[in-house]
């Protein structure tokens, strides 16, 4: 162990568990901290980095995949699902983490991905060499082609990463064969949740993890899953990458349900442990099912992040996430970015201006009644990186889309923590991803010192929230307030204002708790965010 752990204010589990209000914060492990020298950060790097997560003040971690995979999407490519990858330090390190965060009162969740595995996943390589009709197959979703030869896909799917979402295998026997589903990259093929072998798998896996002191799971593509039946055709084939939208048949289709409700009855067998799936549903009722009680703990709602710097929106955005939990009394989410996601600085203009608009969003989204995810680097306010060299860039969308769609690399380049110059003590070898020279003023040591950086008001943001009694209670109240503003009140008696318009604004009555900038002559600047009681 390193540096003893600090003091930190208990959280209340008497009233409710701990997941209802905490903050998560998301580690990308490859671009976090470099342990190891080889240029890709890893497990024991983060565990370095502890003492520093308990500073800042979250209460958990959701690591993204560490699980064994040849990394054709990150990491979400699993071709073992209870081992770590050697890259990340393999099973030593995870158990070293987990010991060493628990020993500091942090939880650890891990990203499981069920959807699909990889193609170099010892399933597959049986499916592939099996042959068509063989139980091997009925794991995965193999098919005939259309058309003369069976040369045209089974239908017409895209993948979510550009081209169709199947490919054609080579047969034992040398000749053109079946094609196989892969709603991403042909690395990941789906599986067939039908099958109760893959079901039982699954089990497994989450029994594996728990039992080693995980404390729950980011389920990935947690509205993916079930497919409809017979695989149709979809009636419009949209091209947008990286993207679907509530009718699409790939996703959302009723019977994952039940699939959640099995994953469930394992995880209460873990009363403290928690899953948060990635649900991209638009509607709120359909939103709701997923979190139902005896389904997700949590469900992402991407709403705020997929929201402009704009009052209405942002209201209207805050009204829908509360909406799409509260039939059900779940918990609302909060998050601004993720590793798919262009960085909030970037997407609220850059410069100046996104910065202190992110700032003030960070308030925003601290104030609200529920759980909270913060991505790595995001309190540190880094941009995303939008001018990396073709050549550097990872993400399949890049080489699928016939390098139209860029991808998400951006949002992914390693973390600055000390020194003048890039890798900025992420590495002592050279990071995966360049890091931008014009980054020694955003580095953890730079922003530690001043009271003014982002990183400070995350720290004081997160501390206040932990321990005042005003953020007490389950919803909010909007206040009347000037065009271009919103300001909403807690139960506990906080009163959140943001400022989205073009002029300062008046306060309402109260003592400022913190402010996401400097006031301007007791009122209110534009871009920026306080707290009151
Ligand atoms: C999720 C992940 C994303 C990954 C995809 C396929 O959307 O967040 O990074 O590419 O699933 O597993």
């Amino acid at each position: 162990m390193t540096d003893a752990p600090a003091v930190r204010a208990p959280v209340d589990r008497t009233t409710q568990p701990w997941w209802r209000s905490a903050v998560f914060y998301q580690v990308y492990p490859r671009s976090f901290a470099d342990s190891g020298g080889d240029g890709v950060g890893d497990l024991g790097g983060v565990r370095d980095k502890l003492g520093y997560l308990e500073l800042l003040g979250v209460d958990a971690l959701w690591i993204c995949p560490v699980m064994r995979s040849p990394m054709a999407d990150g990491g979400y490519d699993v071709a073992d699902p209870r081992d770590i990858d050697p890259l990340f330090g393999g099973l030593v390190a995870m158990d070293e983490l987990i010991a060493e965060a628990h020993f500091r009162h942090l939880k650890i969740t891990m990203d499981l991905v069920p959807n699909h595995t990889s193609s170099e996943h010892p399933w597959f390589l049986a499916a592939r060499d099996a042959g068509p009709g063989s139980p091997e197959r009925a794991r995965y979703y193999f098919r005939d082609g259309r058309g003369p030869d069976g040369a045209e896909p089974p239908n017409n799917w895209p993948s979510i990463f550009g081209g169709p979402a199947w490919t054609r295998v080579t047969e034992p026997d040398g000749t053109p064969g079946q094609w196989y589903l892969h709603i991403f990259a042909p690395e990941q093929p789906d599986l067939n949740w039908e099958n109760p072998e893959v079901a039982a798998d699954f089990e497994k896996t989450l029994r594996f993890w728990l039992d080693r002191g995980v404390d729950g799971f980011r389920i990935d593509v947690a509205h993916g899953m079930a497919k409809p039946e017979g695989l149709p055709d979809m009636a419009e084939v949209k091209s947008a990458l990286l993207v679907n939208d509530d009718d699409d048949l790939r996703f959302n289709q009723p019977g994952v349900h039940e699939i959640h409700r099995r994953i469930r009855k394992v995880l209460d067998d873990y009363p403290e442990a928690i899953t948060v799936g990635e649900v991209w549903v638009n509607d709120n009722v359909r939103f709701s099912e997923y979190v139902r009680p005896d389904e997700l703990h949590l469900a992402f709602n991407f709403r705020l992040a997929e929201t402009e710097f704009d009052a209405d929106a942002i209201r209207d955005a805050i009204d829908n996430s509360l909406a799409a939990v509260g039939p059900v009394s779940a918990t609302p989410t909060w998050t601004l970015s993720n590793h798919d996601i262009k960085r909030e600085v970037t997407r609220y203009g850059d410069g100046a201006a996104g910065v202190a608009r992110a700032r003030a969003m960070l308030l925003l989204e601290l104030g609200l009644p529920g759980s909270v995810f913060i991505y790595n680097g995001a309190e540190l306010g880094l941009p995303n990186v939008d001018d990396l060299p073709d050549e550097v860039l990872q993400d399949p969308a890049w080489e699928r889309s016939g390098h139209t769609e860029r991808g998400r690399d951006g949002c992914r380049v390693p973390i600055p923590w000390e020194g003048a110059k890039p890798p900025f003590g992420f590495t002592t070898g050279q990071p995966w991803l360049p890091m931008p020279a014009d980054w020694a003023g955003l580095t953890v040591e730079t922003q530690l010192e001043e009271l003014g950086s982002t990183l400070s008001l995350y720290r004081m943001a997160i501390e206040l929230r932990r321990i005042r009694p005003e953020f007490a209670g389950d919803f909010i109240e909007w206040y009347g307030s000037p065009p271009g503003c919103l300001a909403f009140r807690r139960k506990g008696g906080l009163v959140c204002v943001l400022n989205a318009s073009a002029t300062p604004t008046q306060l309402p009555p109260g003592d400022v708790l913190l402010a996401s900038a400097p006031l301007e002559g007791g009122q209110l600047p534009p871009n920026t965010a306080a707290w009151l009681v």
